[in-house]
């Protein structure tokens, strides 16, 4: 697949066979790339421009520009209407591509800290902060909220999702810091999205006391929803 991106653009698409990417131009000038990820718990699957839209706002950017050739994502129209997005299907060589990846990661709990007061959070101000580890770095997320509040993405969705689009598809552990949390824990959707993702690794959360616990995903979703007949 040749895109003038500089990037391969792959989606994960394993239930529906559909390929679908994006790019979010912000006003910085950063293009920001989003793919489609499926969930075998299909109303989980993250589309294309919500993954390229909250990828944007978690960098504390500003969606401008959308650029995407067909299959359009699913609820388009809100995201164009929302941001008021130019919509250009002719994908350029991008000369500012956003790239999520942190390889010189001393302190993770000094990172989350500090990453927790880019969350996006105009609805609950309550902030979350993710890194995910992969053999080559980490990648980082925070939640983004929305005006649709079901549009919005946790925090350890926006790592994934910037992860994926940016071709990291091995993880080795994910760390969580939510610092008005208490006991900082991940919600339901996302322990399944983990379960896609991270079987059997490792999830450190990061407690508002300074503690930490260290879990395995499949302690953190016992009995989740699978299918051999949803399996490609
Ligand atoms: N949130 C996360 O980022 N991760 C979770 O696992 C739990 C919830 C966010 C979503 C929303 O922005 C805020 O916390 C309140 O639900």
């Amino acid at each position: 697949m040749s895109k003038k991106s500089g990037i391969s653009l792959q989606s994960y698409s394993p239930y529906s066979g559909i390929e679908e990417y994006c790019f979010i131009e912000g006003t910085s000038g950063t293009a920001y790339p989003g793919v489609r990820i499926e969930n075998i718990s299909f109303p989980l699957t993250i589309p294309a421009i919500q993954a390229a839209v909250c990828s944007c706002l978690a960098n504390g950017d500003q969606p401008a520009i959308l650029y995407q050739q067909k299959p359009e994502s699913e609820l388009l129209s809100y995201w164009v209407d929302q941001y008021s997005l130019a919509v250009k299907q002719e994908i350029p060589a991008f000369q500012n591509l956003y790239d999520p990846l942190l390889t010189s990661v001393a302190d993770v709990a000094a990172l989350l800290k500090k990453l927790a007061e880019k969350a996006i959070v105009p609805h609950s101000g309550f902030e979350v902060a993710a890194l995910l580890e992969t053999p080559a770095g980490f990648i980082c997320g925070v939640n983004v909220e929305v005006s649709a509040w079901s549009l919005g993405l946790c925090a350890e969705r926006v790592a994934i999702s910037r992860a994926v689009a940016a071709g990291y598809t091995e993880f080795t552990s994910l760390h969580i810091y939510a610092p008005k949390g208490d006991f900082s824990s991940p919600c339901g959707a996302c322990r399944q999205i983990l379960t896609e993702w991270l079987p059997d690794k490792i999830v450190k959360l990061h407690h508002g006391d300074g503690s930490l616990s260290t879990h395995y995903t499949s302690h953190l979703l016992p009995y989740g929803f699978t299918s051999n007949s949803l399996k490609k």
